[in-house]
This record gives C-alpha cells, structure tokens and sequence, in this order.
C-alpha cells in the first residue's frame, strides 16, 4: 500500500511543483467566488469578508493534515489512500465513498456556474437559451425549465479532453490559470475605484449567525485544495511539491477572495444581490465598468472550466485508487494503453455528473458537496493525531505544527460549519453514506486485494 514506485500500468510522474500551485488555484477559484458570493452578500452583508476568513481558517487548519498525510504515503487517491493505510479499509472505504460525492458533485455545481456566466456572456450579444434548456427542473421559480444544456455540454467536452492524457490537460489548465487569476485581479484594479465605504455599514447586518451561515455557503470556495494531494502518484517529488502546492494555492486564494467580496460589497449594497448568478459581473455593471464587465465574463467562464478539469481529474483518480484496492470493480483502474488514462472511469464520472449538473439546482449541489468535504476534513484531522500515535516511525517531509491542537481546530471549526448547513443536506449525505455501508459489506468487503 505504501509505495511510491511506478508499477507496470501505472501512472506517468509527469507533474511539479509549479503545476500543483496551479492545479490547486485551478480548482479553488470558481463558481465559489464568481456565484455564491451573492447569496454570500445577501446573507451576511459586508461580513461576507468575514465569512471568507473563518472559511480559510478551517481550510488552513484542515490542510497542514492534508499535508502531513499528503507528504507521508505518496500514492495516488487522495485522503481515501493515506487513510487506507493508517485507519483501515471501513474508515478508507468511507471516506473514498464520501470523496466520490464531493468531487462528483463539485464537477455538477461548477458546470452550473459555469453556465450562468456562459448565458449571461451570450446575452451580451443578445442570445438566449430556450428557458427549458437553460437551467434544472425547478432551478428558476416561474421559469419551466428542464435541463441544464450548456452544464451538460461543458462537462462531455472536458470529459473527452481529461481521457486523452494528463499532461495535455495539465497544460491546458495552466493556460486557463494565468487568465482566470488575471481577471480576478482586472476586478480588484477596477472595481477598487468605484467602492463606497457607506456600503459597509452596517457591516454585520445579520450578525454572527448571518456570517457563519454565509461562511458556510461559501465554504464551497475554498474546495479544491485538496484535489492536489489526489495526484500524489503523478508527481515527480511528492515529499516536497505536494505541502508547496496545498499551503500556496490556499493562501492565495484568501487573499484574493477577502479582496474581492469587499469591493463587491463596497459597490453594490448587499441587499441587490438577491438572486443574481453573475455577481461579479453586476457590480462591475453597476460601476459603470461594462466593457471591463465582458472580459469578467469570459474570465470566470474559463475559471470554471479549470475547477471542473481538477475536480473530474481528481474524481477520477479515486476511483482508480479505491478499483485498485479491489473495492471497486476492476475494469475502473484500467489504463488506457496509448492515453495512460483511466479511460472508463473517466467517461463513466463525465456522464453521471454531467447529468446530475443538468437535472439538479446548484443550491442542492453546493450544500451536498459543502458537507460532504466537511466530513472528510474532519476525519483527516482525526486520522492525523491517530498517525502520528501509531506510527510515529513513518518519514514525514511534512509535519503539521501543533499537534493535537491544530487538528483539534480543524475538527472545531469544521463540525461548526456543517452545524450550519440545511437538515436537507444532512439527511441526504446520511442516505449516501448509508449506500456506502451497505455496498462495502456486500460487495467491497469480499473482493478486496489488500484484506
Ligand atoms: N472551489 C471551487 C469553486 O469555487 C469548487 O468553484
């Protein structure tokens, strides 16, 4: 289990410290900053900024866990594999379960952004989708709609371009990078001019409950950080590169996020953000700024298409991990002999996820994926005081500082924000994990390589 060679039919080491900074970025800045920071706005008012930083707190402690354990087994699968090794195949299965539900339903939630900003730059040029195809059954109150089209349409294309190889994505994702963050900070330049400070006040219009229900909600993020560790196998010096690209995306995407909803929020007054999917852009709009608004546009569709690239990847290398182990049917872990891809799988996430983008509103979406990673934070929390009990002979390049205490935080602030998620999402994510239980004792159990 622990093991760090290449095997026969295994994955190509192809990925540096550069790509993981990115690959992290790639999947963290997304429809969390472009969509929820209205419903963010209209929750907390001004504090949204607030909601950012106790959001970042929880992901911070939450990723020196992530990096100690991501710096001790290096191999491919994310959490579901250091965990395998250090708590167990039930507490494995469970949170490779759980993960498949984050990262699935991320890749759904983000196509969903991604369309809202993809019919608003086309009504720039004054097209529209038919209503029925443009959203979710019941996504929109008065509108008939039926299916989500461009959400669909976005995650077969990229589907098809994650089977075709690692690297060419990889680099793709770079490129599409560079501009999401140039666009981020095109906001920040621009919109920084037209911030009225009489916005801010009242700053805490809802009060603490207010904050945190918006820290919550827009928890959603930060997620993605993660997603970096998910490529432990593929990385040339995982010992070194993996902390590097958790700690450095997450930090950046803090800094930039605080920035960003203040100026929002200093532009428009919070209470107009009540059901607008293009935030951003509005306030722009609002500034005046229209041209400018455009170039955002495109920018937060490109940054989207980065998380949905990262998210899928990630899903996809789980899957390969947990097929692997024998717990999922072997045909999941076959690479694809020229694309050195996990071929099936990969269609297999494009095609569930895709549907689920196109037959679910993103509210639903967002929570599932928001107590979904909550869940898992926190048993990567626990599992690293349990590590460094029972195995503190292992080599860790990393070592998170303060143990148990920073740990113990993570578990505090996590647990805390899930308090504050609808009973809804908590019934679904116990049905899912429920399934989980119930196929590990009838199916994974038995045909398990490693028991
Ligand atoms: N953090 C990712 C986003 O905001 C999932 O879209």
């Amino acid at each position: 289990m622990i093991a760090n060679a290449r095997k026969p039919g295994g994955l190509a080491k192809v990925l540096g410290p550069f790509d993981l900074v990115l690959m992290g970025i790639g999947a963290i800045v997304g429809t969390g900053i472009f969509v929820l920071t209205g419903t963010g706005a209209v929750t907390a008012g001004p504090a949204l900024t607030l909601s950012f930083v106790v959001a970042a707190v929880a992901c911070c402690f939450a990723a020196l866990c992530y990096a100690e354990f991501a710096s001790t087994v290096p191999v491919a699968g994310s959490i579901y594999t250091y965990s395998y090794a250090t708590l167990g195949e039930l507490a494995a299965w469970m949170i490779g379960w759980d993960l498949l539900l984050e990262y699935g339903l991320a890749t759904s939630a983000v196509s969903v952004g991604w369309s809202g900003y993809f019919q608003s730059l086309l009504s720039g040029f004054g097209w529209h989708l038919p209503d029925a195809l443009s959203a979710a059954p019941g996504a929109i109150p008065g509108k008939e709609t039926l299916i989500n089209l461009p959400a669909l349409c976005i995650m077969l294309l990229l589907t098809a371009m994650l089977s075709l190889g690692v690297r060419e994505s990889a680099r793709v994702n770079n490129v599409m990078v560079v501009i999401k963050v140039g666009v981020v900070l095109l906001f920040i330049l621009v919109g920084a001019r037209h911030v009225t400070p009489a916005n801010w006040t009242p700053f805490m219009p809802y009060g603490m409950n207010g904050m945190l229900s918006a820290s919550a909600l827009v928890f959603f993020a930060f997620i993605g950080f993660d997603a970096v560790t998910s490529a432990a196998e593929e990385v040339k010096r995982p010992e070194r590169d993996l902390p590097i690209g958790i700690i450095g995306s997450l930090a950046g995407c803090t800094v930039l996020y605080v920035i960003v909803s203040a100026i929002m929020t200093g532009i428009v007054p919070y209470k107009e953000f009540l059901g607008i999917d293009h935030p951003v852009t509005l306030a722009l709009q609002r500034a005046g700024e229209n041209w400018f608004a455009g170039f955002v546009d495109l920018g937060a569709i490109l940054g989207m298409t980065t998380v949905i690239l990262v998210m899928a990847y990630g899903q996809t290398r789980i899957i390969y991990a947990m097929s692997r182990d024998g717990l999922l049917p072997q045909r999941l872990s076959k690479v694809h002999p020229r694309f050195q891809t996990p071929f099936f799988a990969t269609w297999l996430v494009g095609i569930v996820f895709g549907l689920m983008a196109a037959f679910v509103p993103l509210n639903v979406l967002s929570e599932l994926v928001n107590i979904g990673t909550l869940a898992a934070f926190t048993l990567v929390s626990v599992a690293v005081v349990i590590l460094r009990k029972k195995r503190p002979d292992l080599p860790r390049a990393f070592r998170c500082p303060g143990v148990p205490v920073i740990p113990a935080l993570a578990v505090i602030f996590c647990i805390t924000l899930m308090a504050y998620l609808s009973w809804h999402t908590w019934v679904a994510f116990g049905i899912w994990m429920a399934i989980g239980l119930v196929i590990y004792f009838t199916y994974a159990r038995q045909r398990s390589l490693l028991n």
